[in-house]
């Protein structure tokens, strides 16, 4: 059995077959799989039945696994899976939904907000893993944006103008634009800001791409206002129809992405059904930008 990517769309998102992830690859699988990323960005891979070990097994293939602690509110104690597995579903610790009013839940509509994952951490994630193993039929679409693409379509006064401009990220900022903003001293403490870079350059492929993020809340250097007004002209740049790719769920997908070079978010959906979506991450291996001193 070989390996097949088939594009989705010509340049972003690609469709895997011939390949079994849920059990051991080889090597020579594994870094096919990589090349597949670096060049569409988004995988798509049908009917992959994982366990959660099967699914962090599969993702270590591609580096070491990001820690979850920092990255949401859910206390230790109330977690429905272990700390290796971001829970992306709409569901308590007794696998049924949360109620509306329930803060776990409000905090996760942030996903609905374009962003990539971790951008909030010193060190952000590299990729990210999600495994649909109950999905709703009506809306949840996961959609995609590809900043590669995005990058390249800029005129080349605006890529002179942002080539050097590091922007500071923290889920204070993403839930903030929500209104969420009931925090307690810990939870301030966890979302401290950090730095990134606005332009990066993908580290195999050599290509450069916007580092856009609902977790974005201003540039250094200049007056949050403007700031504000003009990540979210690039973002609106940036999301444009002709940059993205739509993922229709079905059970047992797993859709692994770039979060270097993409963006993504999920839409809508009735929450009184159960959408149970578990990710792993696989934690990048440098900053972008000099951190504050602590
Ligand atoms: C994620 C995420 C979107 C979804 O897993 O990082 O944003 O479709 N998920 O649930
Ligand atoms: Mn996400």
């Amino acid at each position: 059995m070989a390996i097949k990517i088939t594009g989705l769309t010509p340049d972003f998102a690609g469709e895997v077959s011939g390949i079994d992830i849920t059990q051991p690859l080889t090597r020579a699988q594994a870094d096919a799989l990589e090349a597949g990323m670096d060049r569409y960005a988004v995988l798509v891979y049908n009917d992959q039945r994982f366990t959660d070990e099967q699914q962090k097994d599969f993702s270590r293939n591609f580096g070491a696994l990001e820690q979850t602690p920092g990255g949401n509110i859910t206390k230790p104690a109330d977690r429905r899976l272990d700390p290796e597995m971001a829970d992306v579903s709409n569901l308590g610790k007794d696998h049924q939904p949360l109620a509306r009013d329930d803060r776990r839940r409000l905090f996760n509509l942030g996903n609905q907000l374009w962003h990539s994952d971790s951008s909030f951490r010193a060190i952000p994630a590299k990729y990210s893993l999600l495994s649909g193993r109950i999905v709703v039929d009506d809306g949840g679409n996961t959609e995609f944006a590809d900043m590669r693409a995005a990058y390249d379509a800029l005129d080349t006064r605006t890529k002179a103008d942002i080539e050097d401009l590091v922007c500071e990220h923290s889920l204070l900022y993403s839930r903030g634009t929500l209104g969420f903003t009931e925090l307690s001293e810990e939870e301030k403490r966890m979302f401290t800001p950090v730095r990134q870079r606005l332009v990066r350059t993908h580290p195999v492929t050599g290509r450069k791409s916007l580092y856009l993020s609902s977790h974005i809340g201003t540039i250094i250097g200049w007056p949050m206002p403007e700031a504000r007004a003009f990540i979210r002209d690039l973002t609106e740049h940036a999301t444009q129809k002709q940059f993205t790719y739509v993922h229709r769920w079905r059970p047992f997908d797993l859709v692994m992405w770039d979060n270097r070079t993409t963006m993504h978010r999920v839409r809508r959906f009735d929450e009184t059904k159960v959408r149970d979506m578990r990710r792993t991450t696989v934690a990048g291996d440098s900053v972008t930008a000099e951190q504050l001193a602590a």
